[in-house]
């Protein structure tokens, strides 16, 4: 298992290159199950959960070809099985887009769910529901079970009201309903910007979806997929974690490869906190000199302040000055971290969903541990700021969703190493 050690209380200056998004790989991976031909994907994160995915579809029967650090060719058309090993299937939660991909193209798919559950209760009835509504039958236990009912083994067109904004039921049931015969209509869908990547990608492979990106989407079944190429969109999450990185040091970045529209909802609360985003094109300026204010964030879906932030960007309303109040709206427990963070010297009190954050002058190093992926960057964003040496252990965490971090970091002048420690704390709890 690997440690990050970071000497923080330096500046960071210069450029990163944005990755491809985490949460769009995981989904368009899967969905490349649908094909029945051979997809090439550019601009794949190079993460540990895309390398589980692709030994997933490996075994299921797909022809994984590694084209170079960030392309693969995915060949579909021999799947002989829609029974992932539950092994596999539980390190990573976006597993459940194996139901919807296998389901839709093959009218069946038993799935091992994941266990345990990092920020709350992470039911998937809403998946279920749509599943259901397209005529599945769907039994869940330790794997869910889903079978098309018709007798061409084929789901059905619907219409699907979630009764929560949900990322992954509204990315399952559009997979799902992409060969489903007839028309499904998705209604109270979330609108993140992998939504739209994942519609995007489907279409490019003959998909009929309209509307990803707003609250209604509209699938109209069609027969089969064919192959095609696609490049994913960068990670919103990835650049918005670097921005909060130079928010806590000072300095100044260059983010490249970003889609400005994504990074709004972020760049306006670091605004608000005396910090200086210029956008250009595909690239974003980000500059801290003077102190940093307070300010309240909310998280919600998209467009709002998302979730996957939040640790962040508590982190550095730490270091502002006054009280701050963090409210988190999307997950039941997502402030695990603050004891962690607490050992840097902030001052956090949570109270439910809330976080209220009395700003510090600095942090001092300590040992701390990654509890969960965003947690993990958040400990280095706080850590790049702090005086001192910081520990960071369980660090395979942040490995899940961010490429190369450490070396990233270390171009603009951040010290950060990894170094190996012996193996006997490693966890298996999923997340993502
Ligand atoms: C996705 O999780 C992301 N994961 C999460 O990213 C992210 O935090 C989350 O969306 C919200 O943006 C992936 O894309 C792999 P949801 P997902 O379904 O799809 C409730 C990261 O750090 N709900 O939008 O599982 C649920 O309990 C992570 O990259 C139901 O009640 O999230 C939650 O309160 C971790 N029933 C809310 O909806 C359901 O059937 C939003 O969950 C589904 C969800």
């Amino acid at each position: 298992m690997n440690q990050y050690i970071i000497n923080g209380n330096h500046p960071l200056f210069g450029e990163i290159t944005i990755s491809g998004a985490k949460n769009a790989a995981v989904a368009i991976i899967p969905a490349a199950l649908m094909v029945d031909g051979v997809c090439r994907i550019e601009n794949i994160p190079q993460i540990s959960d895309v390398t589980l995915l692709f030994s997933i579809l490996d075994e299921l029967g797909a022809k994984v070809r590694v084209l170079n650090q960030h392309a693969v060719e995915i060949d579909s058309r021999h799947i002989h099985s829609t029974k992932p090993s539950p092994d596999m299937v539980r390190k990573i939660r976006a597993s459940y887009y194996l139901i919807g991909a296998l389901l839709g193209r093959f009218g069946q798919a038993s799935v091992a769910m994941p266990g345990g559950c990092n920020f709350g209760v992470r039911p998937i009835d809403q998946h279920v529901k749509g599943f259901k509504a397209l005529g599945a039958e769907v039994t869940e236990g330790n794997y869910v079970h889903a079978a098309a009912k018709s007798a061409s083994g084929r789901l059905q067109g619907a219409n699907v009201y979630l009764d929560v904004v949900s990322v992954g039921a509204t990315m399952n049931v559009m997979m799902a309903a992409a060969l489903a015969e007839g028309t499904t209509v998705i209604e109270n869908c979330a609108k993140e910007p992998h939504i739209v990547d994942l519609a995007n990608f489907l279409n490019s492979m003959g998909a009929d979806i309209k509307g990803a990106g707003t609250d209604t989407i509209k699938v109209r079944g069609v027969e089969r997929l064919n192959g095609g190429t696609y490049c994913i969109i960068p990670d919103q999450i990835e650049a918005g974690t670097y921005m909060t990185a130079v928010a806590a040091t000072g300095g100044q970045l260059l983010i490249k490869n970003i889609i400005p529209k994504h990074m709004e909802c972020i760049s306006a609360k670091l605004m608000e906190m005396g910090v200086y985003v210029e956008e250009m094109d595909d690239t974003l300026l980000v500059r801290r000199t003077g102190p940093l204010q307070r300010t309240n964030v909310k998280t919600q879906p998209y467009p709002g302040f998302p979730t996957d932030m939040q640790p962040q960007i508590a982190a550095v309303l730490s270091l502002a000055q006054g009280t701050s109040l963090v409210t988190e709206a999307v997950w039941s427990n997502r402030f695990r971290y603050v004891d962690e963070l607490r050992r840097l010297g902030a001052q956090i009190q949570v109270d439910g969903r809330v976080a209220v954050i009395e700003g510090v002058d600095c942090f001092e190093g300590a040992p701390v541990e990654a509890c969960d992926l965003r947690a993990g960057a958040a400990m280095v964003v706080a850590a790049l700021a702090a005086k001192g040496t910081t520990e960071i252990s369980n660090v395979q965490f942040i490995e899940r969703g961010y490429e190369d971090l450490v070396g990233k970091l270390r171009s603009v002048g951040a010290d950060i190493r990894i170094v190996d420690v012996p193996d006997e704390a490693l966890t298996t709890e999923s997340i993502g």
